[in-house]
């Protein structure tokens, strides 16, 4: 079995209202996939779906090799799930919560006890096993959801936005025991809206809009076409330009020196031996839009972007003056604004 997870154009409507519509994707067994879509897009439906909370309206798919729904109490078996809201017994102790989870799955009663401590242990929860779930905090409630969800060491654990509400160092800690577990053979699917997060964590990315799967690539991959969708949509602008500058007769040249096209390459760099001289060099340099040096030192080139070797004939004057350069950086297009261009924000 190569996937974890197969979608056959599933669907789920509620009345006339399409929450999820024709989905089919793929996940690779032992990957972590990320799920994006903003607010009301669908992933929260899809997953229920795909853990048998709720039926398919059509389509169907496939989770750890079995349908959901010929055999779902197969998918049950071999799934965890930390939901969006938590939905744990609030008069139960945290013991009493993950116990109940256990006999739902028929843990051996030698093995559970021990299994307990040590997951509790590992998301540093234990001091409070004796407490009512309804006298803890929001994070300490979903780590007490997400001991629940492993008790039974799924193959596939879905968590759905694990990290909202989590202090700093604890989300770190969820981030590294998604990691371990990823390591030791479990496939997740991580919905969330933490950039960086993503970006940290996830092997391969869906952004879903409106119900409907708008991308699905690596994260690299999906900044990469952006990178390339936005190269040919300068190339069709400028052209564009270009021709109504001839229609016109106007004046030709001087394009680029506002910067009006398009967004320039930026290049950001920290020179110790930074003089006057090299910043008007820098400055003068045909390919250069803008220059910005911050209180710091730190020197920020805007740079024309219908130049090839903008960034080469930066380096060469760098060289020739004898520049120390002890920081030198591009920025290229982070997975939010993927987010953005692809859900049309
Ligand atoms: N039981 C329901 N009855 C009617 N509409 C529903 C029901 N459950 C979800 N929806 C609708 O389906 C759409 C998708 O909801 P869903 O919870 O899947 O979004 P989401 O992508 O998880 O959003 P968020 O990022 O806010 O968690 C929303 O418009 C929602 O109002
Ligand atoms: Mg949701």
């Amino acid at each position: 079995m190569k996937y974890a997870i197969e979608t056959f154009d599933l669907t789920k409507t509620y009345g006339d209202f399409t929450a999820v519509d024709s989905l089919n994707m793929k996940i690779k067994k032992n990957s972590i996939f990320g799920f994006l879509g903003p607010n009301g897009a669908g992933k929260t439906t899809t997953i229920k779906m795909l853990t048998c909370l709720i039926p398919p309206t059509s389509g169907t798919a496939r989770v750890a090799g079995h349908d959901v729904l010929e055999s779902p109490d197969e998918v049950r078996q071999k799934i965890g799930m930390v939901p969006q809201k938590v939905s744990l017994y609030m008069d139960l102790t945290a013991r009493e919560n993950v116990e109940m989870c256990a006999d739902f799955y028929g843990m051996p009663q030698d093995l559970r006890e021990t299994r307990i401590d040590d997951l509790m242990e590992l998301v540093d929860i234990k001091y409070a096993a004796d407490k009512p779930v309804g006298q803890l905090s929001g994070g300490q409630q979903q780590k007490v959801s997400l001991v629940a969800s492993l008790i039974h060491q799924p193959d596939i654990l879905f968590l759905d936005e694990p990290t909202i509400g989590l202090d700093p160092t604890t989300k770190r800690v969820l981030w590294d025991l998604i990691d371990e577990l990823n390591s030791s053979g479990h496939t997740i699917i991580l919905c969330s809206h933490d950039m960086y997060e993503v970006e940290l964590l996830c092997d391969y990315v869906g952004i879903i809009n409106q119900g409907v799967l708008a991308a699905f690539d690596t994260p690299q991959g999906l900044k990469d076409t952006l990178i390339m969708e936005e190269e040919s949509v300068k190339a069709r602008e400028i052209t564009g330009i270009l021709d109504k500058i001839e229609q016109e007769s106007a004046e030709p040249g001087e394009t680029g020196k506002k910067g009006g096209v398009c967004r320039g390459t930026e290049i950001s760099m920290l020179i110790t031996n930074l003089t006057d001289d090299l910043l008007s060099e820098l400055e003068s340099l045909p390919v250069t839009l803008e220059v910005r040096k911050h209180r710091t030192g730190r020197v920020i080139l805007e740079l024309d972007e219908k130049c090839e070797t903008a960034i080469n004939e930066v380096l060469m004057a760098l060289l020739r003056n004898n520049a120390r350069i002890t920081s030198i950086s591009t920025r290229d297009p982070s997975l939010e604004d993927v987010f953005i261009k692809v859900t049309g924000g």
